[in-house]
């Protein structure tokens, strides 16, 4: 195309169409995207700038020094759009990732098991390494497998209703299990003889929460029936019993007693070397020969068979083995409790 002239009315058009468009730009990133019709190939200016060569030689210098002027005066107003974009969009960045380094670290606490579970594992291994079977039952169980079937005579004060959740309808004769002996029934029931079970778990009685008491606690049971079984059988496994959770030192003491399930039966204090204040007799829990009776009802002959049976408070073993002086740690479940026992899987 041949042009005979480029005026300076024109020239200031295409530029200031470049720098309205200019002005309307509001992000650094619609800056970038424009940048080819505001100054590049697609720009009024540059459109002009190509007429040039085709016009009359003798034009040719003034049109390029008017376009050159008008050409620097959009290049400063690109640049410096550019500058005050990427400055509020630096702002924004910093405003984005702004941390607050005096606020509180916010680190995830890692959990432990409870101690009580960790001592139930302890005491099943003891057991499972002498070659016996972990047991269990239910927690909400049958009356008779409860009381009746233990022995326990029908208006035995364990019943009453200040010591056991009975479940309604009274009628259906279901409770939570007041202990873990039902276990024994059920085991009993279950295998055959000979039987060598322990039964750790959970059992309830309707104590209020304090220091010493929780009325839902644990307990582990054991129970052992074979031909020829006698107390020193029973004396023997205690006493090893009570040496793994006490150490090589540890002894037990046997004191005449009476459970409705066992006979004869006997409380179990054990030595403890590492009490707290020094070594000294601990109450651990109750024992005692089978009774003929939980045999019957479980339709054993007590003529072949007999039996070894005990059973303790896991709360209180923790208690004054580890001199945990408040029944309140064990139950609120606080992780700062259960970690001082170490962060056994
Ligand atoms: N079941 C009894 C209780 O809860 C504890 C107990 C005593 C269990 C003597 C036994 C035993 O197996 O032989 O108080």
């Amino acid at each position: 195309m041949q042009v005979s002239e480029l005026t300076q009315s024109e020239v200031t058009k295409a530029l200031k169409s470049s720098l309205d468009a200019l002005s309307a730009i509001g992000t650094a990133e619609e800056l970038r995207q424009s940048k080819a019709q505001l100054v590049g190939d697609a720009a009024p200016l540059t459109k002009l700038n190509a007429l040039i060569k085709s016009l009359p030689g003798d034009k040719k210098a003034e049109a390029g020094k008017m376009m050159g002027e008008a050409k620097a005066e959009l290049m400063a107003a690109f640049e410096a759009k550019a500058a005050e974009l990427e400055k509020i969009a630096r702002a924004q960045r910093l405003e984005a990732e702004k941390v607050d380094i005096t606020a509180a670290a916010n680190y995830i606490q890692r959990g432990a098991r409870h101690p009580l579970s960790l001592l139930m594992d302890q005491i099943s291994d003891v057991f499972v390494g002498m070659g016996w079977e972990i047991a269990d039952g239910p927690e909400l169980e049958n009356e008779w497998f409860n009381f009746d079937a233990l022995n326990f005579h029908p208006d035995h004060p364990a019943r009453a209703m200040q010591d056991t959740f009975f479940v309604s309808p009274v009628e259906n004769h279901l409770l939570l299990r007041t202990h873990t002996s039902p276990v024994q029934i059920r085991s009993l029931l279950e295998r055959e003889l000979p039987v060598y079970v322990l039964c750790p778990g959970r059992v309830f009685r309707t104590d209020e929460l304090d220091a010493t008491h929780t009325p839902v606690f644990h307990q582990v049971e054991g129970l052992a029936v074979d031909k020829g079984l006698t107390m020193a059988d029973l004396r023997g496994t205690l006493e090893h019993f009570a040496r793994v959770m006490f150490g090589p030192e540890a002894k037990i003491r046997l004191r005449p007693s009476y459970f409705p399930f066992t006979e004869p039966s006997a409380e179990l204090d054990v030595w403890h070397p590492g009490a707290k204040g020094g070594p000294r007799w601990v109450e651990w829990g109750g024992c005692g020969m089978v009774n003929p009776n939980v045999l019957l009802a479980a339709g054993i002959d007590p003529e072949v068979y007999s039996g070894f049976a005990f059973g303790m408070g896991i709360e209180r073993t923790l208690m004054f083995r580890n001199g945990v002086l408040d029944m309140h740690d064990m139950v609120e479940a606080d992780v700062r409790f259960s970690r001082q026992f170490g962060q056994v899987i």
